[in-house]
């Protein structure tokens, strides 16, 4: 199916890439290409497409936040690290004015204090930690919903 709708930005921030083999203990075994490939599958079935990206560096994410901005029609984002770190992450986000989903594969709520401050659920619309590899998912199905409303 073709689509003329803008995208959904897929973002993903350090140390992702190594998703499967990092502590599948707290994150699970389950790719970032795996997740990939059921968060496109999850937008085709409702007519939607996905820019996937990963990125270790936090101002290349802030870049792809701005390209969303511009070129996305809504953001589902794991910042990782930077999840608790990052006021640049969380003007860019605020700056983007799209819907936003955060996600984290564990809960993170459940782990040490440092990871219990987040400056990007500020700026989000929904918050879906400890459904691993699942949430992206979910994240996506709620954004469909959201969007087609
Ligand atoms: C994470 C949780 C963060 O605290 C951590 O730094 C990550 C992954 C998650 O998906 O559970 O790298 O965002």
């Amino acid at each position: 199916m073709t689509t003329t709708r803008r995208p959904i930005y897929v973002l993903n921030g350090p140390n992702l890439n190594l998703l499967g083999t990092r502590r599948p203990e707290v994150y699970g075994t389950t790719t970032l290409a795996d997740v990939e490939e059921a968060v496109r599958a999850r937008a085709a079935a409702g007519g939607w497409e996905v820019e996937f990206r990963q990125t270790n560096h936090e101002g290349v994410l802030v870049d792809q936040i701005h390209e969303a901005r511009t070129a996305g029609a809504a953001i589902v984002i794991n910042p990782a690290a930077y999840t608790h770190t990052s006021i640049a992450i969380h003007d860019a986000l605020e700056a983007a004015e799209l819907p936003v989903v955060e996600v984290h594969l564990s809960n993170v709520h459940r782990r040490e204090p440092f990871r219990h401050t987040s400056y990007v659920s500020l700026q989000a619309d929904a918050v879906i930690a400890g459904a691993g590899a699942l949430g992206y998912e979910l994240a996506v199905e709620h954004l469909l919903r959201t969007l087609e409303s």
